[in-house]
């Protein structure tokens, strides 16, 4: 892990969940998204309700809602990996992408 990286999450589980691991949104296309990193139930997780989906991640999307992050950092590691990058989060790419981060790893 650079620094950038760890401030990157950071950033990005504050603007995604206000860092609450219970944060729930509906989307518009009937998907939730679950967690600290608001994780998509369209295409990562299951949760009995979304239209079409396809569990990429392999798990129930009420394992993200708890205080044991280890699987939410699975799942969102994973969701980088086939994106090459941080692109599929809007509130990366709308607060977080080509700003000083350094704030969000003050004291690190
Ligand atoms: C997913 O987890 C919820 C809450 O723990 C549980 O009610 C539900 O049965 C689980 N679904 C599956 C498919 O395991
Ligand atoms: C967190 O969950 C992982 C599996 O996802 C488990 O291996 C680990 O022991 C859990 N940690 C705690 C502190 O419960």
């Amino acid at each position: 892990f650079v620094r950038r990286t760890v401030a990157d999450w950071v950033c990005l589980a504050k603007h995604e969940s206000s860092y609450n691991t219970g944060a729930i949104n509906r989307n518009k296309d009937g998907s939730s998204d679950y967690g600290i990193f608001q994780i998509n139930s369209k295409y990562w997780c299951y949760d009995g309700r979304t239209p079409g989906a396809s569990n990429g991640c392999r798990i129930n999307c009420s394992k993200f809602l708890d205080d044991n992050i280890t699987d939410d950092i699975k799942c969102a590691k994973l969701i980088a990996q086939r994106a090459r990058g941080l692109t599929p989060w809007v509130a990366w790419r709308n607060r977080c992408r080509g700003k000083d981060l350094r704030p969000y790893v003050k004291g690190c």
